[in-house]
């Protein structure tokens, strides 16, 4: 069994986060999403992983390499032809795919749960196709399948009036009756290859479509609130603390908290988990409340931060308590008392987002 990831797309939902960036490079408790999904396939068994990345990409690589660090081989494929819809993904990985069974996983999903479940259950009930369902209160937003008689008879892409709560999420099982399907697929009516519609045509054509009703947590982060939130079940998952880094005696600390090597905790800090705080970051005199993730090499100082994604590099000294906030790397946010004249001054990129 092989495992295909879509690792492209242009984010347009997640700007101003991914106006410079790949979408699946966020880090999500301090682990990029690309990471994550690799992780998920690699506890599944599967070795063997293509990773669909936009034409040119030079984000990916970086990060992952040949997977040998995660116990895999990864083979990038790029994405000819453009952003073409879901389906077409499994088009363009057809040669890598061979005739081979496979796991395809958006990158921009994560999951609680274990994958391999859902390749025992494909096997198991011996299937052609493998969905993984999730109750949602917004399945207008998703693929939605008909099911009657606990059987999926039809799934219908962001229909106005869904048909039943569930979600099909973005991780998929497929055998290689899938490839002459996405084949001989129209285009939606806006333009894209729906997986949504490869599944309705593998029911119509007698295959066996399968589902498996998530348990525990799924989400989709297409929007910066879904990041939030991800990165906040991400964080409830820490059960125990770790602490490499160096604390000062005056510090206070609750809960899980996962402090990485080279961090310093200074002076009349307070962290209160789940939080976690990235290599060489520096904290002095702040209250990091929960929910709370820190990228590598940040400098807060003096300042209150909850329920946050923060990248690398950033640097806070405020007396403004930061809240629910998504802060990219190398950012700056500092008192506008500390010059004159005073009042709010901002460098701010394309298309961002500041309440005052
Ligand atoms: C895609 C699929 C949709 C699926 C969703 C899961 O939608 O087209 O059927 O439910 O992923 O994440 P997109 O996120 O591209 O809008």
């Amino acid at each position: 069994m092989k495992g295909l990831i879509a690792a492209g797309g242009k984010g347009t939902r997640l700007r101003p986060i991914t106006t410079n960036r790949n979408k699946h490079t966020i880090p999500l408790a301090n682990t990029t999403m690309i990471e994550l999904a690799v992780n998920k396939l690699a506890q599944a068994g599967i070795t063997d992983i293509g990773i669909i990345v936009n034409i040119g990409d030079l984000e990916l690589e970086p990060i992952l390499g040949n997977g040998s660090r995660y116990g895999v081989n990864i083979t990038y494929i790029e994405q000819t032809g453009g952003a073409l819809g879901v389906a077409h993904v499994i088009k363009i990985a057809r040669e890598f795919l061979e005739e081979e069974d496979f796991v395809f996983y958006l990158g921009d999903n994560i999951i609680l749960g274990d994958v391999k479940d859902f390749v025992d259950t494909f096997y198991d009930q011996k299937l052609n196709a493998l969905l993984a369902l999730s109750q949602v209160k917004d399945p207008e937003r998703f693929g939605v399948p008909r099911i009657e008689d606990n059987r999926i008879v039809e799934v219908i892409e962001k229909p106005d009036n869904p048909p039943s709560q569930y979600a099909v999420a973005g991780i998929y099982i497929y055998d290689k009756n899938i490839h002459n399907i996405v084949e001989n697929l129209p285009p939606s009516p806006r333009g894209e290859y729906e997986i949504s519609d490869a599944h309705t045509e593998l029911i119509k054509n007698g295959f066996e479509v399968g589902y498996s009703e998530i348990t525990g947590w799924w989400k989709d982060t297409g929007k910066p609130q879904d990041l939030l939130e991800g990165n906040q079940l991400l964080l409830a998952q820490i059960q125990n603390s770790n602490i490499e880094g160096e604390i000062e005696k005056t510090v206070t600390i609750e809960g899980n908290v996962i402090i990485s090597e080279d961090a310093q905790i200074k002076g009349n800090s307070f962290i209160r988990g789940p939080v976690i705080i990235g290599k060489h970051t520096m904290i002095e005199n702040s209250y990091i409340g929960p929910y709370t993730s820190i990228g590598d090499a940040c400098k807060i100082t003096n300042s209150e931060i909850e329920h946050s994604l923060l990248m690398h590099n950033i640097t806070i000294h405020s007396s403004k308590r930061i809240v629910d906030s998504i802060i990219g790397n190398g950012v700056i946010i500092t008192d506008k008392e500390k010059t004159f004249p005073k009042g709010h001054k901002l460098v701010i990129g394309d298309n961002s987002q500041v309440e005052l």
